[in-house]
């Protein structure tokens, strides 16, 4: 089986669109064939990858309404080589999502993903709700990035409940890729504060270096473009170009 990475985060702004953004474009350029799923109808791996959705385009969010359909017919290609989407729509409601947990598992367990691509990563939506279950279900590892702040750690702990009553009732399957800190800054106290709580709580060994603060990450979004072609020099290029070789071997 391809590794199916799950990024996730209950609480929102926390770090997930431009880690799964940027983490596709540096496992692509590790000459990795990658897909990227945008459950969160923001809608915003479009943005950061360059591609315009338009009205009517089928997205990942039918699979939960529409009768079952293979997916690949739907897959956009990106500007960047070796990334595709199945992207989101924007108009869609949580509530329509249903009960069924493993809509997306069934989609990705088609033979053409396994076929195309070596890497699946799912951006997942601020929420405990049947989309984040559809991606616990259908992923076998997962990455939380969170802010070093006192209110990320209680979300980090509701996500931790979800997850352990995921892998015990629904798919044993799942690993912790890793807790991984972004925007940090390391002299800020309190930034080594949580970090030093959720490795206390989670095991030291699961916390990954950091994503550091660097405003190049948020322009390259409005750039339409992961920050390795926006910004090559930049620390946050430096970061995630890191940290795809570590994950890389870790997986
Ligand atoms: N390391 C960083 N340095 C500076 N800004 C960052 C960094 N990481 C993310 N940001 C910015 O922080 C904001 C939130 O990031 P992002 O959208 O990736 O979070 P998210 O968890 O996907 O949010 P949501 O829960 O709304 O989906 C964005 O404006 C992004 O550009
Ligand atoms: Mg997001």
């Amino acid at each position: 089986m391809i590794p199916i990475l799950v990024i996730t985060n209950r609480k929102g702004g926390a770090g997930k669109t431009t880690v799964s953004v940027n983490l596709a474009a540096e496992f692509a350029a590790l000459e990795k064939r990658v897909l990227l799923i945008d459950l969160d109808s923001q809608g915003h791996c479009a943005v950061g990858l360059g591609v315009k959705v338009t009205a009517g385009q089928k997205t990942i969010h039918d699979i939960f309404t529409v009768d079952p359909f293979s997916i690949h017919e739907i897959i956009c290609e990106t500007a960047v080589k070796n990334v595709s989407l199945l992207p989101a729509n924007t108009t869609f409601r949580h509530q329509n999502s249903g009960n069924d947990e493993m809509c997306l598992a069934r989609v990705l367990a088609e033979k053409v993903i396994s076929e195309k691509f070596d890497l699946v990563i799912i951006d997942t939506p601020p929420s405990l709700d049947n989309l984040l279950l559809n991606a616990l279900c259908a992923a076998n590892w997962v990455l939380i990035p969170y802010v070093p702040h006192p209110l990320s750690f209680e979300g980090v702990r509701q996500l931790i409940r979800v997850l352990f009553k995921v892998l015990s009732e629904k798919n044993p399957a799942l690993k912790i890729l890793g807790f991984l800190p972004v925007m940090t800054t390391s002299n800020v106290r309190q930034h080594k504060q949580v970090t030093e709580q959720v490795s206390k709580q989670f095991g030291a060994l699961r916390v990954l270096h950091g994503i550091r603060t660097d405003i190049k990450l948020a322009e390259a979004f409005a750039a339409n473009k992961p920050v390795r072609f926006y910004a090559p020099k930049s620390r946050g290029a430096e970061d995630f170009s890191q940290l795809a070789k570590l994950l890389f071997e870790l997986m």
